[in-house]
C-alpha cells in the first residue's frame, strides 16, 4: 500500500490543489490531504472550515482522505506510516522554499521522500493568497476554486461582491 500525504495550509483550497491531489491519487494507493493549522499564516478561513472545504471539494476521489494536523509534517508522516510527501511546484518561485523545507525535512528524517508535481500552465500562477486577495475586491474566481470555495468566498467578503455587483457596469452608461 502506498501511501502519500499531501500538506498544506489550503487557505482555500484552489483548482491547483485539486489538480496536483487529483494526479497524486492516480498515482497512489491512498492520498491522505493534510490541512496544516499554521497559525502563524494567520488564515483567512479556520481550521474547521478549511477541512470542511476540503472534503466538500475533494468527495469524488474515493482514495483521497482529508485531516488536520498541527506540528512536524515528519511526524504526521510517521504517524501515518507514509513515507512520501506530495507538493505542487508552480512558478520558480516556488522552488527556493520548497527547496528549503525539503532540506529540513530530510534533515529531521531521512526515510521522507518529497515529490513534486508540476502545475499545468493554466494553474501556474494561481494561488490562495491571490484568490483571496481577489475575493477581498469582489472580483470573480469562478474556474479557479471549486464551487463550494467560492461560495465560502462570496461569503467571507459578501460587502466586497455586494458593492461591485451593486454597481452599474461602465458599459451601461
Ligand atoms: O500551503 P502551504 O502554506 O505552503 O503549506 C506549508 C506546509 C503546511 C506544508 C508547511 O508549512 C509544513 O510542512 N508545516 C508543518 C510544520 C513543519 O513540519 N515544518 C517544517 C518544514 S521545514
Amino acid at each position: 500500500m502506498k501511501r502519500a500525504l499531501v500538506p498544506g495550509t489550503f487557505d482555500p483550497i484552489t483548482a491547483g490543489h485539486v489538480d496536483v491531489i487529483k494526479r497524486s491519487a492516480q498515482i497512489f494507493d491512498e492520498v491522505i490531504v493534510s490541512v496544516a493549522a499554521s497559525v502563524k499564516k494567520n488564515p483567512l478561513f479556520s481550521l474547521e472550515k478549511r477541512l470542511e472545504l476540503c472534503k466538500e471539494a475533494l468527495k469524488e476521489y474515493s482514495n483521497v482522505r482529508v485531516i488536520t494536523f498541527d506540528g512536524l509534517l515528519v511526524d504526521l508522516a510517521r504517524e501515518y506510516d507514509s513515507h512520501v510527501v506530495v507538493k505542487g511546484l508552480r512558478a520558480v518561485t516556488d522552488f527556493e522554499y520548497e527547496f528549503q523545507m525539503t532540506a529540513f525535512n530530510y534533515e529531521l528524517s531521512e526515510t521522507m521522500e518529497t515529490f513534486f508535481i508540476m502545475s499545468p500552465p493554466k494553474y501556474m500562477y494561481l494561488s490562495s493568497s491571490i484568490v483571496r486577495e481577489m475575493a477581498s475586491m469582489g472580483g470573480s474566481v469562478t474556474g479557479f476554486v471549486p464551487p463550494c470555495v467560492e461560495m465560502a468566498l462570496r461569503e467571507a467578503f459578501a460587502s466586497a461582491y455586494e458593492a461591485k455587483e451593486g454597481k452599474p457596469s461602465l458599459g451601461t452608461f
